[in-house]
């Protein structure tokens, strides 16, 4: 699956003569030191503008056109922060503007220390996280942008084999993460169950990593009526995919869960029009293990990965479900179906049981699973409910790298009373209230003893607005996250 990322050439340098420069300032409103690689003339016109602006010392990132030396812009960020988010956040805004710039010749000049203090790795990956954009359906074809590569002239380090291992990871990362937001922006019609099974194989094929492809004749004969019964609505017959992963030395084996709804019409339980539209994003939880496994499947990690997505289109036919039909899940579990709109967790019920019976060391399951969670939450921050208060600390941790934000839920129990049925073990709904939680008590019921976090993306899986991280449409937001996460858990 190649993505924008892999059309870059991203290299260390030690030359000069670039149109466009990147270089890093301080909390002096100076040049940070170290940018040596610059010709004296070019330094001191920096020094000029700097001083001539220092009313606008609190801003942290800006540009003016310089036209010397052969450079015409110059940008101009803040590196005195030293936490990683700072500096993704930073450089992903200047990224975003080169993107529009439509140029093709940048070079980020390396401040000093920078290659060894940990801050240069996090400003790249802040950049070229800026500079996404959809390929789309436009006559004028391609990306739209001249923007090809970035160079990074190293004038204090050497390029060490280290560094070029961790700028390979990140441009993995990067490359998952635009994978998928590609999977979410691309329409409905296109990215579809077999379209994302077709995605699958290519990952699968890219990577040392099986593929098992359950279809719906399978489903059904296992027993996973929760996840057909979303699925059968449609002549996209629904599938569940199982990619795995065993490198060698791995000692802990990870299952990571994806909902892949390709569109969610509601089913009879109708969205209304301004609630359907944007829909195609209903497969963020898929898109992002797949986004995960495209990182991994370039960086490598130790540590044994099965991904389990469960792909369906939940459509309105003659064969859909109705509103107090009554199914029987993998786990042996009746659930009646009071509202269709409620099929995210149907179809992970059965992903997670099934998950569950191999037994792995923990199970993390990633869902756009509901508006409730939006409107606690707004759109920048994902929940996250856990009764395992590490994993909930070391996904914290690795969102704080990664400049993503996630925020821990109470799985309260005693909400679960909401989810009682007159005619089943449990209904799919537990009303207004507390929507959120009741829906991953739901899914609490399909996981047995394994430890378990269920996150719920939907707050920011896909954008209505445009910012640096949080492009417009897919963001690919938590991918960076749980790859950082998986990894910590190398043992
Ligand atoms: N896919 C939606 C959740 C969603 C809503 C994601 C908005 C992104 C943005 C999910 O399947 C759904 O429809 N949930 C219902 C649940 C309700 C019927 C209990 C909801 O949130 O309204
Ligand atoms: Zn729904
Ligand atoms: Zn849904």
């Amino acid at each position: 699956m190649k993505n924008l990322m892999d059309t870059y050439k991203i290299k260390f340098t030690n030359s000069s003569g670039y149109k466009n420069i990147i270089v890093g300032i301080d909390n002096n409103f100076t040049l940070k030191d170290g940018s040596v690689a610059l010709e004296a003339a070019v330094k001191s016109r920096i020094d000029t503008f700097l001083s001539a602006n220092s009313q606008d010392k609190e801003k942290k990132v800006l540009n003016f056109s310089l036209y010397e030396n052969g450079i015409e812009q110059v940008y101009l960020v803040n590196v005195d922060e030293k936490d990683n988010a700072t500096l993704i956040e930073r450089f992903a805004a200047i990224g975003q503007k080169i993107r529009s710039a439509k140029t093709a010749d940048i070079a980020l000049y390396a401040w000093k220390d920078s290659a060894s203090n940990g801050t240069l790795l996090p400003a790249i990956e802040g950049f070229l996280l800026g500079t996404y954009v959809f390929k789309g359906y436009k006559k004028e074809k391609g990306y739209q942008v001249d923007f090809s590569g970035l160079d990074i002239v190293l004038a204090d380090a050497e390029q060490t084999s280290e560094l070029t291992t961790e700028l390979d990871e990140i441009k993995a990362l990067v490359s998952g993460t635009f994978l998928t937001r590609d999977l979410v922006n691309e329409p409905a019609n296109i990215i579809n169950p077999s379209g994302m099974e077709r995605v699958a194989h290519d990952l699968a094929q890219s990577g040392e990593w099986k593929i098992d492809v359950l279809d719906q004749q399978a489903i059904i004969k296992k027993g996973m009526n929760l996840l057909n019964s979303v699925g059968m609505g449609s002549v996209e017959k629904p599938r569940l995919v199982h990619l795995s992963y065993r490198p060698q030395g791995a000692k802990k084996t990870i299952a990571i869960v994806g909902k892949g709804v390709t569109y969610d019409t509601g089913g009879y339980s109708l969205k209304p029009q301004n609630a359907m539209y944007g829909m195609k994003s209903d497969m963020g939880g898929a898109g992002t293990c797949y986004g995960v496994v495209s990182a991994i499947a370039k960086a490598g990690i130790k540590v044994n990965i099965d991904v389990y997505t469960p792909l369906v289109e939940n459509m309105v036919s003659d064969r859909a479900t109705k509103p107090g039909d009554v199914f029987v899940g993998y786990n042996g579990r009746s659930v009646e179906i009071e509202n269709t709109d409620a099929e995210g967790r149907l179809i992970l019920a059965d992903a997670l049981s099934y998950a569950a019976e191999q037994k792995p060391d923990c199970i993390l399951d990633m869902a756009t699973l509901t508006g409730a969670i939006v409107i606690a939450l707004g759109d920048e921050i994902f929940a996250a409910f856990t009764k395992e208060e590490e994993i909930f600390k070391g996904l914290d941790a690795a969102a704080k790298l990664s400049a993503e934000k996630v925020w821990r839920m109470p799985l309260e129990e005693s909400y679960k009373k909401g989810l009682k049925s007159d005619v089943a073990d449990c209904k799919n709904v537990g009303g207004r209230a507390g929507g959120a939680i009741t829906a991953a008590l739901f899914l609490s019921e399909f996981v047995g003893d394994v430890p378990w976090c269920h996150l719920d993306i939907a707050p920011t899986a896909f954008s209505d607005s445009n910012s640096a991280l949080l492009p417009k449409g897919g963001t690919g937001n938590p991918v960076r996250s749980i790859y950082r996460w998986l990894k910590s858990q190398q043992s």
